[in-house]
């Protein structure tokens, strides 16, 4: 009998027949060979022309049957499914002895495993900006025209290397723009060899924790505290160990009663995150002192500082080391806009090369153009006057959140103003759970993350984080008005 059509079986290969016959048949499908709808041979008169066991031929339409590409009933006529979507078929002929297995499970590495389950709530973000979201900047209010003109002239007039491999460490010009503006603005002190620029704050904390920990080391981590940063160091493998917050930051007596050994320290001493405490001098110099008697690190993740309404901010931890203990991270998603992904870190000396080492190996460097653009719009002064005006808008906007929910929740959620940052915390009463209403809220479609949310143990007071940058006074009133019964402050 005549092959209805040519399919080859290589009896020497360690796939078994069945498994070649079924992938031959796929791909033939696939292929449109087989086109839809047409008849197949019994697995009788195929076996024979095979020469292979009826099992055998059995077996292969057994398979593409479960998995849809052949319909109807093995003995009284086989078909090509009718249903096959068109995308699916014509596509390129699988070369003959790839195996690949079809419908099993693919098994990821044990970290793999680890990284899927840690990373699930950041890989989730979605941008949009709405009430209450905290940590997004006013987008609409970026001087998106003069960026595009910047842009286009970068583009235009740089040399060709601007779009060539480049320093992992960073644009130099950025570097030393980067630098300076630290040095004045925050107490940093750094030379422009010690900044390397990241993609955000995100790999900054990455690299931190690669670079200066070893798995099973163990980190303090403020609790409640930023799930980045906590995602980074569970990623690098190190064990994170939650320290309370108190009225003057992260708590030293706690961190000591519940993992002495800790070899570095995560904090946000500008402004907590998401309480929003500013940490005292004398924590500063506490937390520098164990670490310099610990010979451990402090990561300073200074993300938000830009935006401090009233009372002198204080200078960076950073600024007071002088043991070359503290590793400095700040990123540029707060005061430009968090999508162009470009943060920095400041480390010692003695360790650059080895930052810039690991950086090349993650994603080599960051974009040329962007650093070239940033460098820019550093130098020409539009940064600062970015900042100013972004400054001038989220204290109006704080106002009007602080107002509102005066008016609209009376004493039922405490929210005190702040001199800095994008959110406010509103308090709910001591025996409210927290998660519960801001599922409802989200429901409702106002974000207002739960404290909670941001904590590992428990005890947490219930709160909502209210983010104001984002949103006009318009949209901070319906946010407020959605707010309302999920509150249920409203019979
Ligand atoms: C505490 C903290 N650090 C850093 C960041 C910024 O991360 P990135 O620079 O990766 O955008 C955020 C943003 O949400 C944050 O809340």
């Amino acid at each position: 009998m005549v092959p209805f059509i040519s399919l080859q079986l290589d009896r020497r290969s360690a796939a078994p027949l069945h498994r070649q016959l079924y992938e031959e048949l796929r791909s033939a499908v696939l292929g449109g060979r087989l086109p839809p709808g047409a008849r197949l041979p019994s697995t009788r008169s195929l076996s024979a022309d095979l020469g292979v066991s009826r099992n055998t031929a059995a077996g292969a339409f057994d398979q593409l049957l479960a998995e849809g590409y052949l319909e109807g009933k093995v003995g009284s006529g086989t078909y090509v499914a009718r249903s096959l979507p068109e995308d699916l078929l014509h596509v390129t002929e699988i070369p003959r002895g790839t195996a690949r297995p079809v419908a099993a499970p693919l098994k990821l590495s044990e970290r793999g495993d680890m990284l899927a389950s840690t990373g699930r709530s950041l890989a989730q973000r979605d941008g949009a900006a709405r009430a209450f979201r905290p940590g997004i900047p006013a987008l609409e209010a970026f001087p998106r025209e003069l960026w595009a003109r910047m842009a286009a002239r970068i583009l235009r007039k740089s040399r060709p290397e601007l779009l060539s491999y480049a320093d992992p460490a960073g644009y130099r010009p950025l570097r030393q723009a980067i630098a300076e503006y630290l040095r004045a603005a925050r107490g940093v002190r750094c030379a422009a060899g010690q900044v390397i620029v990241t993609a955000g704050s995100q790999q900054a904390l990455d690299l931190a924790a690669r670079v200066l920990l070893d798995p099973g080391d163990i980190a303090w981590i403020e609790d409640p505290g930023y799930m980045g940063a906590r995602g980074a160091l569970l990623a690098a493998g190190v064990r994170c160990a939650p320290v309370a917050v108190d009225a003057e930051g992260l708590s030293l007596a706690d961190g000591e009663a519940r993992a002495a050994d800790a070899r570095m320290a995560y904090v946000t001493p500008s402004h907590q995150y998401p309480l929003g405490v500013t940490m005292s001098l004398a924590r500063r110099m506490a937390l520098l002192d164990w670490a310099r008697r610990r010979r451990a690190w402090i990561v300073e993740d200074d993300y938000d500082s830009e935006y401090r309404y009233s009372g002198r901010p204080l200078a960076a931890l950073q600024g007071l080391d002088t043991a070359d203990r503290v590793i400095y991270t700040g990123t540029f998603s707060k005061v430009l806009y968090p999508g162009l992904r470009l943060g920095y870190l400041v480390v010692p000396d003695r360790v650059v090369d080895a930052f810039i080492s690991a950086r090349a190996l993650a994603d080599r460097h960051g974009p040329g153009l962007e650093q070239a653009l940033v460098a820019e719009f550093l130098a020409e002064g539009h940064f600062a006057r970015h900042i100013r005006r972004m400054r001038a808008l989220y204290a109006e906007r704080q106002e009007a959140l602080v107002s509102g929910a005066r008016r609209e929740f009376a004493g039922l959620l405490d929210l005190a103003p702040s001199e800095a940052g994008m959110h406010l915390v509103g308090w709910l009463p001591r025996h409210a759970n927290d998660r519960d209403v801001s599922r409802k809220a989200a429901d409702g479609g106002v974000s207002a993350p739960a404290v909670s949310s941001y904590a590992l143990r428990h005890g947490a007071r219930p709160g909502l984080l209210l983010g104001y940058a984002c949103v006009n006074a318009r949209q901070i009133r319906e946010g407020l008005r959605k707010l309302a019964p999920v509150l249920d402050l409203r019979g």
